[in-house]
């Protein structure tokens, strides 16, 4: 199948479980629900379980496994993004089109809202996944990669990188956690999913993963809010360290194709399979949101 077609069939899948999900976990009638539902189910590229669904494909797994793993995924990616508006992290009023959670129900609903959704994603692999091996196997990746040594350790070391300069290495390994840490757990999902090594698609989402960032920091110079669905040049306001302050625009691009060319490159080891993954890492290059 083409490319952009393949990438709609698994991204549908993949909205249909998050609104059947949504439908049967969240109590009707309470704000926290709203809230959750809000964020969720607001669109979202879904590049996260998008990837889960592809290395698992590309290994011929189990693909409802890989599903739940990346629809858990997804839950605490949008937890992550609610909590990274709040004013008292990024100060964000837009986010995937719409208002951020906290505008809209206000911040306490939306702390726990992020709460919520971090920790259903656990409930949801427990009730969903029979294979309880391969669940727990994923459990305890998924906890580690959202956690003090992924992506809540990046957020932490990025918000105390305000207003400093730090070195390059320093912001690598930012990029690295907040942002990689959660891909590297999608390709993990997959490759779980498909009984094989956890660490087999790592080279590929290690790549990724910082290209991913740094093409973000390059859209919150060069975006715009129709089409980012959030607010640009806010790293500059918020005194931010990204690729693009710290190496100028010209550079911070070399860099994205650097690490996609590597990621495309660590694609290679699927051999023929590995045809929507190197697709996916050019897409991602050239995205617009
Ligand atoms: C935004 O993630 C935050 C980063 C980790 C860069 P996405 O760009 O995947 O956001 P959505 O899910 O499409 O809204
Ligand atoms: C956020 O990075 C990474 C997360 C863990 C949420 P950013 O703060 O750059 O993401 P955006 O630009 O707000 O989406
Ligand atoms: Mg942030
Ligand atoms: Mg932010
Ligand atoms: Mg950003």
């Amino acid at each position: 199948m083409e490319f952009e077609k393949q990438l709609e069939v698994y991204r549908e899948k993949i909205n249909a479980e998050l609104e059947r999900t949504m439908d049967e976990y969240t109590p009707k009638g309470l704000i926290v629900s709203d809230a959750m539902r809000y964020s969720l189910l607001a669109g979202g590229k879904r590049v996260r379980p998008v990837l889960a669904l592809a290395v698992c494909d590309a290994l011929d797994g189990d693909m409802d496994i890989a599903l739940h793993f990346g629809c858990a995924l997804e839950m605490i990616h949008t937890y992550s993004l609610i909590h990274d508006d709040l004013p008292c992290m990024d100060d964000d009023t837009l986010r995937r089109g719409r208002a951020t959670c906290h505008v809209k129900f206000g911040e306490a609903y939306a702390l726990l809202a992020g709460d919520a959704l971090l920790t259903m994603a656990f409930e949801y692999i427990t009730k969903n996944v029979r294979d309880s091996a391969k669940a727990f196997l994923y459990i305890k990746k998924l906890s580690y990669c959202a956690g003090i040594s992924g992506m809540v350790g990046g957020q932490t070391d990025d918000i105390k990188a305000e207003s400093e300069r730090i070195s390059l290495d320093a912001l690598r390994s930012v990029h690295r956690r907040k942002t990689g840490a959660l891909i590297d757990a999608a390709g993990c999902a997959g490759a779980i999913a498909a009984g094989r090594d956890e660490n087999i698609a790592a080279e590929y989402t290690k790549s990724l993963g910082i290209a991913f960032q740094i093409k973000d920091d390059i859209l919150d110079v060069e975006g715009d809010a129709a089409t980012l669905g959030k607010t640009p040049m806010k790293d500059e306001k918020n005194d931010k360290s990204t690729f693009v302050t710290l190496l100028g625009i010209d550079e911070a691009k070399k860099e994205l194709e650097s690490e996609t060319k590597k990621a495309i490159e660590a694609a290679e080891a699927f051999g023929e399979k590995g045809e929507f993954l190197k697709n996916l890492a050019e897409a991602l290059l050239k995205r617009n949101d």
